[in-house]
C-alpha cells in the first residue's frame, strides 16, 4: 500500500458547517461520520463489522476518530499489531507524548479520560520504570503454586453455586461470572475476607463508570491499603507480601495502586471470558459435545473465546515516538494508536476461515503482547478453565433458559460484555466444603513428584497426590488427562542434575566434560502403605486437575 498520511492530527474537529448539517440517518453511508470522512469508533452500534469494513477499506491499519471526533489509527492487522507492542523504540504506551493531549485537543472530562490520563503504574510506564513497577509483578505471579490455586478455584466454584444451586436456576453472569475471579483475586492478592457482594459490585462499578465509580474506586482502594499496611507489618508470601518486599523498594502507595490495577484489570477480563465460554458452551451443542466427548479440552476451549472474543476487545493506547511507517502507512511522531485485539485476531491473512477451530493455539492477541504483554494470563487461565469444569461437573444438565437471540451485549470501544445468562439445572443441595482457603504460596513447592513410573507396588495414587499436590504444575481440563503419560519424563529431569555433579557410583568424583551422564533411577517419594485403591481413577483424575 502506497505510504499516506494520517489527516492531520490537530486540524480535524468539526468546524460550525459541520456541526450545521444534521447528522445522516442510520443505513446511510455518511452515518457514523466525522470530518475527513473517517468512521467514528464511539459512534459504531456494531464494531465487529465496523472494523471488517475499515480493513477492506483501508488495509491492516486505518484512521479513524474517537469521542470529541480525536483522530486515532487503529490497527486491524494481526502481524501490524505484534510488530506495535513489539517496538518499544518507536511505540509506547506513555500518554503525555499524544499530540492531541499536547495540543489540548483533549478535555478533562473525556469520556477515555481514565485510560488516556497517565499514572505512575506498569501498564503507562516505559524502560526502567516499567522494569521497576513490572518485575515486582512478575516476581509475584512467579511465586504462584498454580496446583493449590486450581484447587482454590474450585473451592470458590463450590462457594459461589451454593448460593444458587437449590435454586434450580440462576443467571451465570451476575451470580456467577462476576463472583467467580473476585473471589479468587481477594485470596490471591492476600485479602480472602474482603471478598463481598460490596468488592463485586465496588468493581462492577469502577468499571462501568456509573456515578458512584468514584465512592466505589475509594472503598476498593481502602481495603487495598489495608492489606498493604499489614503485610509491609507482616510480610506473607502471597501476592501483596511479594510487592511489599520486593528488593525494588516499592512505597506503599506504590503497592496499593499497583494491586488496584491488577485486581481490577484481572477481574473485568476474567468474568468476561468466564461468561463468554459458558455462552458458548450453552449455545453451541457442537461445542458442548465436543468438550463433553473430550475431542476439546477445557483449555483449548478457553483458548478457542480468547481468539473469537477477547476480553479487551482494544487496548487504548500506543504512541509513535518517532515518525515511523505501519502496514504501509506512515505514523507520525506523537501519532495515537489503538490495539485492538478483537479485529485483529480474525486477520483474515491469518484466519482465512473464522469459523475454524483453533485447537488450543496460542498466538492470539487476547494478552496483548511484547514488554506490556498481561503477566497474570496464566492466573486468568486457571480461573476460567477450573470455573468452566467445576461448574459443568456440579450442574451437568444446566441449559439455557432463553434463545439465543435474547442474549445480549453491552458493547464499548473498549470491551463487549454479555448483560446476563439465564440457565436452569435441576435443584441440588449445597455441596459441604470441608477445606478452608489458606495463603498455599508459601508452602515450599516440592520438585520430587512423579507419576506412574516407579511407583512401588501398592503404592496409592493418593498418595502420590500428596507429593503432586504441591508441585505447581498446570493441569487442565478432563481430557488433558491424556497428556500425563507425557509428564514424568520432564518432571524427574531436575533429578539428574545432582547425578551429573557427583559422578556414577557412591563417592565417584566429576564427570570428564561431555561425558554422558547416566540416568538414575528416581527415588519414588515417600509413601504410606497403600490401601487397595477405590475409585482410583476419579482420585488420578481430581489429582491431576489438582482438585
Ligand atoms: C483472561 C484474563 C485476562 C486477559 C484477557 C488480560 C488481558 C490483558 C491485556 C490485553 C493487557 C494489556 C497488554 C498490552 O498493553 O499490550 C493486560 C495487561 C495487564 N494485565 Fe492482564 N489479562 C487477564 C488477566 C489478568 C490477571 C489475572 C492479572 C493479574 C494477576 C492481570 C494483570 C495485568 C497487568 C498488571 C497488566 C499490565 C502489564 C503491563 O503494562 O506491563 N491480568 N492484560
Amino acid at each position: 500500500m502506497t505510504p499516506e498520511s494520517h489527516p492531520p492530527t490537530p486540524d480535524l474537529p468539526a468546524g460550525p458547517d459541520d456541526d450545521a448539517r444534521p447528522e445522516p440517518p442510520p443505513g446511510c453511508p455518511a452515518h457514523g461520520r466525522g470530518p475527513g470522512g473517517l468512521a467514528r469508533l464511539h459512534e459504531s452500534d456494531d464494531l465487529k463489522k465496523l472494523y471488517e469494513n475499515l480493513r477492506a477499506e483501508h488495509g491492516p491499519v486505518a484512521p479513524v476518530l474517537i469521542h470529541d471526533d480525536l483522530p486515532l489509527w487503529v490497527v486491524l492487522g494481526h502481524a501490524e499489531s505484534q510488530q506495535l507492542v513489539r517496538s518499544p523504540a518507536q511505540f509506547c504506551k506513555d500518554s503525555r507524548i499524544w499530540s492531541a493531549l499536547r495540543d489540548g485537543l483533549v478535555k478533562p472530562d473525556h469520556p477515555l479520560m481514565p485510560h488516556i490520563a497517565w499514572q505512575p503504574m506498569c501498564a503507562h510506564a516505559e524502560g526502567e520504570e516499567h522494569r521497576r513497577w513490572r518485575g515486582a509483578i512478575d516476581t509475584a505471579v512467579a511465586a504462584t503454586d498454580f496446583r493449590s490455586l486450581r484447587r482454590h478455584v474450585n473451592r470458590s466454584v463450590q462457594r459461589v453455586v451454593n448460593r444458587f444451586c437449590e435454586a434450580g436456576e440462576a443467571d451465570l453472569v451476575s451470580q456467577y461470572a462476576e463472583h467467580l475471579p473476585m473471589a479468587v483475586m481477594c485470596h490471591v492478592l492476600g485479602m480472602p475476607d474482603e471478598y463481598d457482594d460490596r468488592m463485586v459490585q465496588a468493581a462492577r462499578d469502577m468499571i462501568r463508570g456509573t456515578e458512584t465509580a468514584i465512592a466505589s474506586n475509594a472503598f476498593v482502594m481502602a481495603a487495598l491499603e489495608r492489606l498493604t499496611a499489614r503485610r509491609r507489618a507482616e510480610p506473607l508470601g502471597d501476592f501483596a507480601g511479594h510487592l511489599v518486599s520486593h528488593p525494588a523498594g516499592l512505597t506503599d502507595e506504590e503497592v496499593s495502586q499497583h494491586l488496584r490495577v491488577v485486581l481490577i484489570a484481572a477481574y473485568e477480563a476474567t468474568a468476561n471470558l468466564l461468561a463468554n465460554v459458558l455462552r458458548q458452551v450453552l449455545i453451541d451443542p457442537r461445542f458442548r459435545s465436543q468438550l463433553n466427548g473430550g475431542q476439546m479440552t477445557v483449555p483449548q476451549a478457553v483458548e478457542q473465546l480468547l481468539w473469537d472474543e477477547p476480553p479487551f476487545s482494544t487496548i487504548f493506547a500506543y504512541y509513535a515516538k518517532q515518525d515511523t511507517e505501519l502496514g504501509g502507512r506512515r505514523i507520525r511522531k506523537g501519532d495515537g494508536l489503538l490495539f485492538a485485539p478483537a479485529p485483529a485476531n480474525v486477520d483474515p491473512r491469518v484466519r482465512p476461515d473464522p469459523t475454524a477451530d483453533m485447537q488450543g493455539n496460542r498466538s492470539h492477541l487476547a494478552f496483548g503482547g511484547g514488554t506490556h504483554e498481561c503477566p497474570g494470563q496464566d492466573i486468568g487461565r486457571v480461573i476460567a478453565e477450573v470455573g468452566v469444569d467445576a461448574l459443568l461437573m456440579r450442574l451437568p444438565d444446566v441449559e439455557l433458559s432463553v434463545t439465543e437471540e435474547e442474549l445480549t451485549f453491552t458493547e464499548s470501544i473498549a470491551s463487549r460484555h454479555l448483560v446476563s445468562l439465564p440457565v436452569h439445572f435441576t435443584p441440588r443441595p449445597q455441596q459441604e466444603i470441608t477445606q478452608a482457603p489458606s495463603h498455599e504460596n508459601e508452602a515450599p513447592a516440592r520438585r520430587d513428584w512423579q507419576i506412574g513410573v516407579n511407583r512401588p507396588r501398592g503404592a496409592s495414587v493418593g498418595a502420590g497426590a500428596e507429593a503432586g499436590a504441591e508441585a505447581g504444575v498446570g493441569g487442565g481440563g478432563p481430557a488433558t488427562v491424556a497428556a500425563a503419560a507425557a509428564v514424568p519424563a520432564q518432571a524427574s529431569a531436575p533429578d539428574t542434575g545432582p547425578a551429573s555433579a557427583v559422578g556414577p557410583g557412591s563417592g565417584g568424583g566429576p564427570l570428564p566434560a561431555g561425558e554422558p551422564v547416566p540416568q538414575r533411577p528416581v527415588p519414588p517419594p515417600p509413601v504410606a502403605e497403600a490401601a487397595p485403591p477405590r475409585g482410583a481413577w476419579q482420585r488420578f483424575l481430581r489429582w491431576w486437575r489438582g482438585y
